[in-house]
């Protein structure tokens, strides 16, 4: 039996397993070990994942792309069927498509069967609902099982990323672990030191979990509807000046789970009958153009590329030729964080729950431990380190202490 670790991210993932006692990321896609957790599928053709997947619909292949798979878990959308070529797919099935893709990877470069996995999940994959986060879990093993993994269990990502970081603690300490990724946010207050390490059992070292579902997909939607969705006719009146131009479309089009439920006949006809019917056909049918044209995924990936630009402290702009030839909105570090700020309110929320839930002040914070792509936003991160004045600030590995900390917890666990 060879044992894995698996983190399975709404926007990336990763799988680890022990290679000459070292806990080691497969090579996914070339020589990237993370792989964008994004499937293309394309009419009489097997489906393409990753970043190759994503090229082949941006190069405008005719099929279609889903990513943020992971969001649909534990709603009622996880059972309903997609088009998809000339078939009929569940979400479920999506995902246990790409999975199974990501596993062959992973064992053609181990050379072995990977038949037992510790699966990362959020601390709650559904806020405030216990039942529906039950669901989510018990459909993930499923689909493991289903994609012939024998032994499947689970692990909080904030712990997988704490196991991680702890490789590098000397001596006692209590961490906060800050996990922001692009679907959710997760915290974990964790007792660490090189000799608790190497136990088995750590249960009491674990003093709080929380979490919220927000991540970077999340301020992707805001950037999306606060810069580019306004050019194509958000907030704009219907002749009647009582009534605005619906939003559902747009909120649709700024949310990279829901984009492909635009691209139908009927939505189209309704768009059409909006276009005729409201004071700003000129900006309307600009959303008419993506819609028809099903580019919604390149335009939520030109938002998120300016996020990350503006991020990294560069102005952005977004082209937005697909809408409308040489239209194009702006996004800096200023008004990515004006567009996001509640947001980022709400994550460092948390830190102050975990904190409540643990019973420690802040002072008893030594460490705050990143990672998760979204803790390079930088008024998240500020945010989150805010509220623990007195730690110091540990950078982990952004896209890998997760898949890291769950192998260790897979070889642990086959021990
Ligand atoms: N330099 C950057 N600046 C800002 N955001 C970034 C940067 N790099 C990546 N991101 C964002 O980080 C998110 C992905 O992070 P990550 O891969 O950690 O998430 P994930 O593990 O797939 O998601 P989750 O754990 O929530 O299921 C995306 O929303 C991406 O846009
Ligand atoms: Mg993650």
């Amino acid at each position: 039996m060879a044992a894995c670790g698996l983190d399975f991210g709404t926007s990336n993932t990763t799988l680890g397993r022990i290679v000459s006692g070292v806990p080691t990321l497969a090579r996914l896609e070339g020589t990237h070990v993370t792989i964008p957790s994004a499937i293309f599928f394309e009419p009489g053709r097997e489906p393409v994942i990753g970043r190759a997947g994503m090229a082949a619909y941006v190069d405008g292949r005719p099929g279609r792309l889903m990513r943020s798979l992971k969001s649909v878990l534990g709603t009622g959308l996880i059972e309903e069927t997609t088009p998809l070529g000339r078939e009929r797919l569940r979400f479920r099935d999506v995902i246990a498509r790409y999975l199974a893709a990501v596993k062959a990877r992973a064992e053609a470069e181990a050379g072995e069967a990977l038949d037992t996995v510790v699966h990362g999940r959020p601390v709650h994959f559904v806020d405030g609902d216990a039942e529906a986060d039950r669901r989510a879990e018990d459909t993930l093993a499923e689909i493991a099982a289903a994609v012939g993994f024998r032994a499947v269990s689970f692990q909080y990502e904030p712990i997988a990323a704490a196991l991680d970081y702890e490789r590098s603690v000397t001596r006692e300490e209590i961490a906060l672990i800050a996990d922001i990724g692009g679907g959710t946010s997760d915290f974990s207050i964790v007792r660490l030191s090189p000799e608790r390490h190497a136990r088995a059992e750590r249960a009491d070292d674990i003093l709080a979990n929380d979490g919220v579902r927000i991540g970077g997909t999340d301020f992707d939607r805001q950037l999306s509807l606060g810069t580019v969705m306004p050019l194509l006719g958000l907030g704009s009146p219907m002749k009647r000046r009582e009534l605005d131009v619906p939003s559902g479309y747009f909120h649709d089009l700024a949310t990279w789970s829901s984009i492909n439920r635009l691209y139908n006949a009927k939505t189209l006809r309704e768009i059409d009958e909006t276009v005729r019917d409201c004071a700003r056909p000129d900006l309307v049918s600009r959303l008419r153009a993506v819609v028809e044209a099903e580019r919604g995924h390149a335009l939520a990936a030109a938002v998120e590329a300016a996020k990350i630009e503006a991020s990294d402290g560069g102005t952005a702009g977004i082209a937005l030729d697909f809408a409308q030839t040489g239209l194009a909105a702006g996004v800096d570090r200023a008004s990515l964080a004006a567009q996001t700020e509640t947001l980022a309110r709400r994550i460092a929320e948390r830190v102050e729950g975990c904190l409540r839930q643990a019973g420690l002040g802040r002072a008893a914070i030594d460490a705050v431990f990143l990672t998760g792509g979204s803790t390079r936003v930088p008024h998240v991160r500020a945010a989150i380190v805010a509220c623990l004045p007195g730690a110091r600030v540990v950078e982990g590995d952004t896209f890998g202490s997760v898949g890291i900390g769950l192998t260790l917890e897979a070889a642990r666990r086959a021990a």
